[in-house]
């Protein structure tokens, strides 16, 4: 029996992508960064906020890597927002000492406020990065969806997508896994936080382009399997976004 409270799930259909997130019920919406360990290697995607979610995420992290922390080679940080980044500086104290971090161009000018000093990668759109096994994880910019600095991460092992904000939702009821209404329920997020239709045809041309068999977001529930993949594309494509003008 999982307790999503304290316990790292393997994400289902992949033997090494764990959700080491907070799905909590108190707030209502869900916090989810991803860690891959990919052999000797991981990477933490979108690591979280500070305060309780740390200690929570970390002991996640911990319990994925059984204590070795030093496995954490890279870290990933898909925008500047402070519910992804601003744990940044009290991982980099635990992993490994030359850990990369990649980053955006546009979003690395923020680190510094949230006092990361450690190494950077900066990435624009189709930049690669491999693990020593090969594997290979694609950046794939995604401007203004919602922030100048916005990326995803396309892993071609397992055809996951890290979407960072996009097709995250509200979640009152949270599952670890998108239920039928959870589509419906994107729009309420989705909405008010995407700016406008240009950027976001332009996000989801890219990703119909990619073969995806989940969609792993930092916020709500994992979409898994193709045709809930396509289903959620149209369903972002159909947003009324940019409301609080
Ligand atoms: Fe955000
Ligand atoms: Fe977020």
């Amino acid at each position: 029996m999982i307790d999503y409270e304290k316990d790292p799930v393997l994400i289902r259909g992949t033997e090494d992508i764990w959700w080491v997130g907070f799905g909590d019920k108190k707030v209502g919406f869900a916090n989810n960064p991803y860690l891959i360990i990919d052999e000797d290697e991981a990477m933490l995607i979108d690591p979280g906020p500070r305060g309780r979610f740390y200690k929570i995420v970390h002991n996640k992290v911990a319990k994925a890597l059984k204590g070795d922390f030093e496995k954490i080679k890279y870290m990933a940080v898909q925008h500047e927002d402070p519910d992804l980044c601003a744990s940044l500086p009290l991982f980099a104290q635990i992993v490994d000492e030359n850990v990369k971090l990649y980053v955006q161009t546009r979003t690395a000018a923020f680190m510094p406020y949230f006092e990361y000093e450690g190494a950077m990668v900066t990435i624009e759109d189709g930049d690669k990065m491999s693990f020593k096994s090969g594997r290979e994880l694609t950046f794939i910019t995604t401007p203004y969806v919602h922030f100048a600095g916005s990326n995803v991460i396309y892993d071609s092992k397992t055809k996951t997508l890290f979407s960072s904000d996009i097709f995250g939702a509200f979640s009152v009821d949270w599952n670890l896994y998108a239920n039928e209404y959870y589509l419906e329920a994107m729009k309420a997020f989705g909405e008010p936080y995407f700016g406008d239709h240009r950027s976001v045809a332009s996000a989801m041309e890219k990703f119909e382009k990619l073969d995806i068999e989940r969609i792993c977001p930092q916020h709500g529930s994992i979409i898994d399997g193709k045709e809930n993949v396509k289903n959620a594309i149209e369903v972002v494509k159909e947003m009324t976004v940019g409301q609080w003008v």
